[in-house]
C-alpha cells in the first residue's frame, strides 16, 4: 500500500488513470495544456503537430501524399493539422496509408511516431501505457496521460517563450530536463485529414 501511495503521489499523470475512462470513440487532436503558478507560460491548447517522426508545438504539420496512385485523391487528405487515433493503451496516427503509422516513446524520451510503411522502433522504446480520461464533471476536458510518465516540452531555438518550438517528451516519474517545461495534455474530437504524416 505504501509503494502504492507513493508512485501515486510522485506521478501527476497518474491521477488521470485513477479517472473511469468513457471518452467518445474516434479521431482526435492534441494539445498542450499548462496554467502554471509560478511562471506565465501558459498555453491554452496549442496542437501537438506531426514533423520528422517527433511531436511539436508551434511547428507546422508535415503530411504527405503520394502522387499517380489510381483512386487515391489527395484533395481528401490535406494533412492540414495532426489526428490521433486510440488512447486505450495505445495511440496511432489517424492515416490511411496501409499499415498505419503508431506513436510511441523512445529511449530518450521524445514522443515519436513509425514512419509509413514501417513498424520499426528502436529498442527500448515504449507503445502502451497511454490513456485518454475524463472526469465525471459535464463538459470536463479529455486529457492523455500515460502510466507512470510526464509530459514535458523541451524549448527548440529562440523566441518568445509563449510562441516558440517546443518537442514533446513523457518522462518517467517527475524527472526534469534541463530548460523544459511540464504541461498537461488535452484531446478534441476530429476527423481524419492525412495520408499519412512525415
Ligand atoms: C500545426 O500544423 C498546422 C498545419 O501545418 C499549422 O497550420 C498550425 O499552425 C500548427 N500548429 C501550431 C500550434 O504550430
Ligand atoms: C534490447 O535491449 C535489451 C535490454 O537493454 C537487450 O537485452 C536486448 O538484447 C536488446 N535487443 C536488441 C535487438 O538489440
Amino acid at each position: 500500500m505504501r509503494s502504492f501511495i507513493v508512485l501515486f503521489a510522485s506521478a501527476p499523470v497518474a491521477l488521470g488513470a485513477a479517472i473511469v475512462p468513457r471518452v467518445p470513440e474516434g479521431p482526435w487532436t492534441a494539445g498542450v495544456w499548462r496554467q502554471p503558478v509560478d511562471d506565465d507560460v501558459f498555453f491554452v491548447g496549442d496542437a501537438i503537430n506531426a514533423s520528422g517522426g517527433k511531436f511539436w508545438v508551434h511547428k507546422d504539420t508535415s503530411a504527405y501524399c503520394p502522387d499517380g496512385i489510381e483512386g487515391l485523391d489527395c484533395a481528401n487528405y490535406p494533412g492540414s493539422r495532426t489526428v490521433f487515433v486510440g488512447g486505450d493503451n495505445t495511440i496511432s496516427l489517424s492515416v490511411s496509408v496501409p499499415g498505419g503509422q503508431q506513436v510511441y516513446v523512445a529511449p530518450d524520451g521524445a514522443l515519436s511516431y513509425t514512419t509509413a510503411h514501417s513498424a520499426f522502433m528502436p529498442n527500448g522504446s515504449v507503445a502502451t501505457g497511454f490513456s485518454r480520461s475524463q472526469s465525471q464533471a459535464f463538459g470536463a476536458p479529455i486529457v492523455l496521460g500515460m502510466t507512470d510518465r510526464s509530459w514535458l516540452i523541451c524549448p527548440v531555438g529562440e523566441g518568445e517563450p509563449r510562441e516558440k518550438t517546443y518537442q514533446l517528451f513523457a518522462v518517467e516519474g517527475g524527472s526534469q530536463k534541463e530548460g523544459c517545461l511540464f504541461t498537461g495534455i488535452r484531446t478534441y474530437t476530429s476527423s481524419a485529414d492525412a495520408w499519412q504524416y512525415a
